[in-house]
């Protein structure tokens, strides 16, 4: 990768700590992954014993009264009584009050683990001071936000180039579903063309074009309740990791006016629910550039997490445009942007005034002072202290020692680890195949299972993402990981009771 023209000492110093930072030790084995969760999706699921659940459920009840109360409340206002799926929790959605580095504390005082980083930005640690710090000196000078230019949306930009450098212009929005529209948007203005290709599985936020084939490849429009046919009609799916679909959809495509965009999680659907194999992204690259596509990265996820140089520095391949959200704004309200170079990104320019083309992409708030403040004092927090390394570290001990637990109890389940991002399956759910006769019988009970051991890991006090995820950060220290390891080993010893489904 090039260095950026104009780059200042502090890139190097970047470009130094991305080279000798390995922040992903070792791409997980995809072949003898897909194998473990192929068994585990064929294999009647090994769901907690009717006792350990009546168990966690009396802890709840003990536990959690100020939760179940606050929750109780919510239902009468908030649809389903949450205003983020994250939130969603068996047997009611805890009242979180305090969160300090690794953890969580409830309204009732039970302290957690916390796993689920606020879904992902919290690289450093939840409340990290020093940037909680900086945030309080803008507020105390001109508030959150005022409409005009501030010295810290150019600091922003200018980090995330020189830790980026396909970002040769950054445009800061509210959220990751922003910065998807905004990409395909601008890829659409840049190319004169329309289609748009993303990969079975993968969730790209929640506007009209891309709510299709989320979560279970080949799902289609089948989420898509409220949102016109015709809206999705220029969006395709093709199944992971399959180069030949992609190239028969791009060819499919050119008869009818060609494919603006193809959009993909680099390391795999849903945060590598489903695996991408390390050559993909090179692969589509190529296969872009034959159908002249735009290759738009959604590094809502990854950048950061992944190393300060995102998922494109660890595979070496520049994408046209890198969707950003939640690091961005370094664990801070509102996250999003989409960068690329100047050329592509050209299309943004015009403002008010514009009399040419000019994709129309912007908001209220975006780009305030406070989002862009903490962004840029979260990445130099995270460069300065190496949390990506450090977090990923902590995600490699996690899952040796979840590995270690599920060999010794014998059960089905599988885990693997991309540094930081760390995945649990336990009821398969996320890898049925729609194309299986059981899928309809198979369905309900293992979403059901997954619910469960959500249940069961909080109630052993560990917050996960809906009990298959776990996100650590650098304030997961060994001592954090190891008192996890032994809370989820009292989870897995409970699935492993004598006479629960075990053959
Ligand atoms: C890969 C990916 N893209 C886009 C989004 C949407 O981001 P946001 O929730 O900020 O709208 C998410 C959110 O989790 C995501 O994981």
């Amino acid at each position: 990768m090039t260095t950026p023209a104009g780059a200042t000492e502090r890139a190097t110093e970047h470009a130094t700590r991305r080279a000798t930072d390995r922040v992903v030790s070792a791409w997980p084995d995809v072949d003898a992954v897909e194998r473990r969760l192929d068994r585990l999706v064929h294999t009647p699921p090994r769901r907690l014993p009717e006792r350990a659940l009546a168990d966690y459920h009396a802890w709840y009840v003990e536990h959690t009264p100020g939760s179940r109360a606050t929750a109780e409340e919510a239902a009468a206002y908030i649809p389903d009584g949450v205003q983020h799926n994250l939130a969603l929790n068996d047997p009611w959605p805890l009242e979180i009050v305090r969160a300090d580095g690794a953890h969580l504390w409830d309204t009732d005082g039970n302290r957690y683990v916390d796993f689920l980083a606020a879904g992902g930005p919290t690289v450093l640690g939840s409340n990290h001071a020093p940037v909680r710090e900086k945030v309080t000196e803008l507020l105390a000078t001109c508030g959150p936000v005022t409409g005009m230019l501030h010295a810290y949306e150019v600091r922003l930009a200018k980090l995330i180039h020189d830790f980026v450098p396909s970002v040769q212009r950054f445009r800061m929005l509210g959220s990751g579903t922003e910065g998807v529209m905004a990409a395909l948007r601008v890829a659409r203005a840049h190319t004169g063309r329309a289609h748009v290709v993303k990969v079975g599985g993968a969730y790209h936020g929640w506007s009209d074009q891309v709510v299709y084939g989320l979560r279970l490849p080949g799902t289609g429009a089948l989420e898509a309740a409220g949102i016109p046919a015709d809206a999705l009609r220029l969006t395709h799916e093709v199944p992971p990791g399959d180069l030949d679909a992609l190239r028969d959809r791009l060819a499919a495509n050119e008869s009818a006016g060609g494919t603006a965009a193809v959009i993909v999680e680099p390391i795999g659907p849903e945060s590598g629910t489903h695996l991408a194999r390390p050559a993909f992204n090179a692969q589509v690259r190529e296969l872009c550039d034959e159908f002249g596509a735009l290759l738009v990265f959604d590094e809502v996820v990854t950048a950061f997490r992944l190393g300060m140089g995102g998922a494109q520095a660890y595979f070496d391949v520049r994408p046209d445009l890198t969707v950003f959200g939640k690091c961005v704004a370094g664990g801070y309200p509102a996250a999003g942007g989409l960068g690329g170079s100047q050329e592509v990104m050209a299309v943004l320019e015009g403002g008010l005034t514009a009399v040419g083309t000019r994709a129309f992409v912007g908001g209220t708030l975006s780009a305030n002072p406070l989002s862009c403040a903490a962004g840029y004092h979260a990445l130099l927090e995270m460069d300065r202290t190496g949390a990506p390394a450090r977090a990923a570290r902590a995600g490699d001990r996690l899952r040796a020692g979840l590995a270690e637990l599920i060999d010794r109890h014998a059960l089905p389940y599988v885990t693997y680890n991309i540094g930081s991002i760390v995945h649990l399956h336990t009821s398969g759910v996320l890898h049925l195949s729609l194309d299986d006769p059981a899928f309809a019988d198979e369905l309900g009970p293992r979403t059901r299972m997954l619910g469960e051991m959500s249940m069961a890991y909080s109630a052993e006090g560990m917050i996960t993402i809906a009990g298959s995820r776990l996100y650590t950060s650098m304030a997961h220290t060994d001592a954090v990981i190891d008192d996890a390891l032994a809370r989820f080993g009292r989870v897995l010893a409970a699935a492993a009771a004598p006479g629960n489904g075990s053959p």
